[in-house]
């Protein structure tokens, strides 16, 4: 395999030949301690060989344990291999993997949630401790010892920057066609950063490559395997009628004026919401519309296919399964229409702001005045991390929320008193939207909000209740934002003793 066509035409550089090794040599350069810097993205891109030899070194005794970074979620032979033999002291920024979730829900793992942009920055600026190993998976690597990333380019080039040592998972799997896609760079820090000269989110303004020199690379090895990336859940009447209350409210921002049928680019989350919500647009009138996002999911890739969406920006591409198999051997349909940046300028606020993204994404619960809480269940419990959810939804022109209004078989509420963590505060949401309707809270006062709130998007077991508590606080205290503090966190209180909010 080591000289055959395939490697050749991906190893573009003699001397990278000499680099080739077996995932055990890679993995033994990992120090008990080390940080690691590893690609992926939404569980795309990520390095998958040399994570499964770490974690077999620590089965055989060994004691290692390495604060793992990345770009946001990877896959479960990083995140479920290495949390399970106790080889990960601290992860960071996003995660969405069950068993890494139920270790720092039992306090074995240390997770700092952060917003995404922020986690380039921290690594620029030096806050966090150093990168010491780049572990990263590659598509190709240039005559310069340049790297061709794969489905995701994340914080990639910033832990190759600041990394001593980079290993290369050269995969051949991976489309070759993806070369050409990917526009990388690292942004000065203050005082020397510059405008970012992005202007629509076809603009290109790095390299194809991430930079990185054959000196830095200290071993490659040869894997040819799939991303376990995660299976989309099939579209039910609750997302159906969130993506068409979504629709809805577009259409009357067009017909106001405030947007053409062009939109704005649209940022979308994660998750079969956002999936339902993009397919809509499938059958919209809406056109030649553009996207700029931090992962691209089925239904985008559909969009652009059928000529709706003309461009879309994003850091990388998540399809299931069955989609990785049709958007490999379909390649060539997303040439320059799809372009692959580091999340530091996929996620850049500036860009956001400037673009003004219609941002939509999930809410766990929503309280009546327009707070969002995206993470923690019960106030506590760690779901996946905010993700770069807010770094959109700060700038976008239009920021919108969905959740399904009732969560656990109706015995919760996902719309309560006041939430039980915030992640958006009632500052940055400006749209609310379940599968009842939507709530245009822009200019709204609390008060109007929480009307708005309760009769539109909470669900009718629990709006009577809501407007009671709502009614009750109006009589009492201050009469900005009402609330009856005792009562504040009752609903969650009483889930936890009870079973159910009702
Ligand atoms: N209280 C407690 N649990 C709740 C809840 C609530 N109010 N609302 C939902 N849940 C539970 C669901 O029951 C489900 O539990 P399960 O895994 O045991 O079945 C789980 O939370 C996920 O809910 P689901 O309705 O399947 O949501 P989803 O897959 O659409 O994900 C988020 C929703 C909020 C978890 C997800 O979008 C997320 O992590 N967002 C934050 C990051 C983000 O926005 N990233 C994108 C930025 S581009």
């Amino acid at each position: 395999m080591v000289r055959d066509n395939r490697v050749r035409e991906r190893l573009r550089n003699e001397s990278a030949f000499e680099l080739i090794t077996t995932a055990e040599e890679a993995a033994a350069l990992i120090d008990n301690g080390m940080v690691i810097g590893v690609s992926g993205f939404t569980p795309s891109g990520y390095p998958k060989a040399v994570p499964l030899a770490l974690a077999e070194r620590v089965k055989r005794g060994e004691k290692i344990k390495v604060d793992i970074y990345s770009g946001a979620s990877v896959g479960p032979e990083i995140d479920t291999a290495l949390t399970e033999v106790g080889a990960i002291r601290k992860r960071l920024p996003y995660l969405t993997n069950a068993t890494i979730r139920k270790a720092i829900n039992n306090g074995e793992v240390e997770y700092d949630d952060m917003h995404l942009s922020h986690s380039t920055q921290y690594v620029n600026y030096g806050v966090l401790p150093k990168v010491d190993i780049a572990l990263v998976e590659a598509l190709a690597i240039t005559e310069d010892g340049n790297i061709i990333p794969t489905t995701a380019v994340g914080n990639t080039p910033s832990f190759v920057k600041q990394a001593d040592k980079v290993i290369v998972e050269l995969n051949l799997h991976q489309p070759i066609g993806l070369e050409g896609m990917h526009d990388c760079l690292v942004m000065d820090n203050p005082p020397d950063r510059k405008p970012i000269n992005i202007t629509k989110p076809s603009d290109l303004i790095g390299k194809p490559y991430i930079e990185c020199g054959m000196n830095k690379i200290a071993a490659i090895v040869i894997t040819d395997l799939q991303d376990k990336t995660r299976p989309l859940t099939a579209l039910d009447d609750t997302s159906r009628a969130i993506a068409a209350n979504i629709i809805r409210f577009l259409e009357g921002e067009v017909e106001a004026g405030r947007l053409t049928d062009t939109l704005l680019p649209i940022q979308s989350g994660v998750g079969s919401v956002a999936n339902a919500v993009l397919y809509g647009l499938l059958d919209s009138e809406f056109h030649d519309l553009t996207c700029y996002t931090e992962v691209v999911q089925d239904s985008m890739l559909e969009l652009i296919k059928s000529g709706k969406v003309t461009c879309a920006s994003t850091t990388a591409v998540s399809p299931s399964p069955e989609m990785k198999e049709k958007f490999d051997s379909e390649i060539d349909l997303y040439k320059g229409k799809l372009i692959f940046r580091p999340e530091e300028i996929s996620n850049n606020p500036e860009v956001a702001r400037r673009l003004g993204v219609i941002a939509m994404n999930t809410a766990l619960e929503v309280d009546i005045y327009g707070n969002v809480n995206s993470t923690h269940v019960m106030g506590s419990g760690m779901m996946n991390g905010i993700g770069g959810s807010g770094d959109f939804a700060r700038n976008g022109a239009i920021t919108i929320f969905s959740t399904a209004s009732l969560a656990k078989n109706g015995d919760i509420s996902s719309i309560v008193p006041m939430v039980s963590h915030v992640d958006h505060t009632e500052h940055d949401v400006m749209v609310i939207v379940t599968e009842q309707g939507y709530a245009d809270l822009r200019g709204c006062s609390p008060k109007e909000r929480a009307v708005k709130i309760i009769n539109n998007c909470a669900h009718p077991d629990y709006r009577d209740k809501l407007m009671d508590y709502f009614n009750r606080a109006c009589r009492s205290g201050a009469q900005h934002t009402p609330h009856i503090l005792e009562e504040a966190l009752s609903w969650h209180i009483k889930y936890q003793k009870t079973g159910t909010m009702k």
